[in-house]
């Protein structure tokens, strides 16, 4: 199996797999496939597929994708090395996603990720010597409310400190088994990768497992359907602003100038180069 993929300039032809391992895959394809009306958008599940097979997207898997779905290996590029998901270099069996976003970063993200960076001795994308641990930088993963995330191999592990991820993964560097905070229990990065192609989860309780929102995303999804949140619901100005002098908008009323549809050039001639707004043309 070739390693030394870099897939934004592939060199042509890839290599492919041999046989008995075609097969095995072209089965499985089959049955992905089969679940689409159109092959080509089993291209996603078929990524997840290649990737478990090695543990990263390489130019193998690609030229399988190609064939398997008739696409070029261009079209298979482009989706590959668009989704973050998809590894374009081996890595380790645990990936290791330390929330840097927002909310995240100000809760200690950023402290766990650069905790983490010294303690492994790696930087962001980089893997442990033993081939254990992959550390990234990951994005929001909707779970602010148990901020700061660190997810391993997509499973949660919330409300994380320096201390706690630093001992999260010399935990998985010795082999013991770490328990994610909810959802399902973890197994190593091939195997997600299988299941998110599609295939049944086999761990014990996985898909009973909970791990749903917090209180405070709860709170909101109540609030935005307009039920009381169960504490004072209030909306108005920032704390310390003046009262605002705009009337609030209610159902049914007229928007605002804000809100009214914009002037286009097809419904305003005079201003053919887009949008009119306040402060001039967009
Ligand atoms: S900012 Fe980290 S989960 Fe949302």
């Amino acid at each position: 199996m070739s390693h030394d993929v870099q897939l934004g300039m592939p060199s042509l032809p890839a290599p492919d797999y041999p046989a008995e391992v075609r097969e095995r895959l072209a089965a499985d394809a089959k049955e992905v496939i089969d679940r689409y009306p159109d092959s080509r958008s089993a291209l996603l599940p078929l990524l997840h597929l290649v990737q478990a097979e090695e543990g990263h997207v390489t130019r193998t898997g690609m030229r399988f994708c190609a064939e398997t779905l008739g696409l070029t290996i261009a079209e298979v590029t482009a989706v590959a090395t668009f989704y973050t998901m998809y590894r374009r270099e081996p890595g380790g069996e645990y990936q290791v996603g330390v929330c840097t976003n927002t909310l995240c970063a100000v809760m200690g993200g950023d402290a766990i990720f650069e905790g983490l960076r010294r303690h492994l001795g790696v930087d962001n994308g980089g893997t442990t010597p033993d081939g254990k641990v992959t550390l990234e930088h990951v994005e929001c993963n909707a779970a602010c409310d148990f901020a700061p995330v660190v997810m391993v191999n997509w499973e949660f592990f919330d409300n994380q400190t320096v201390e706690s991820a630093k001992a999260l993964v010399d935990g998985l560097r010795a082999g013991r088994a770490a328990e994610p905070t909810r959802g399902a229990p973890l197994c190593t990065f091939r195997e997600t990768s299988r299941i998110l192609a599609g295939f049944p989860d086999p761990r014990p309780g996985a898909v009973e497992a909970g791990g749903g929102a917090g209180p405070a995303s709860l709170a909101g999804l109540r609030l935005a359907k307009g039920e009381h949140a169960g504490g004072p619901a209030r909306v108005g100005p920032p704390r310390g602003a003046p009262p605002s002098t705009t009337k609030q908008q209610h159902p049914g009323e007229h928007p605002g100038s804000h809100d009214a549809p914009q002037k286009t050039s097809a419904s305003d001639p005079d201003h053919p180069a887009g949008p009119v707004t306040e402060e001039g043309e967009g």
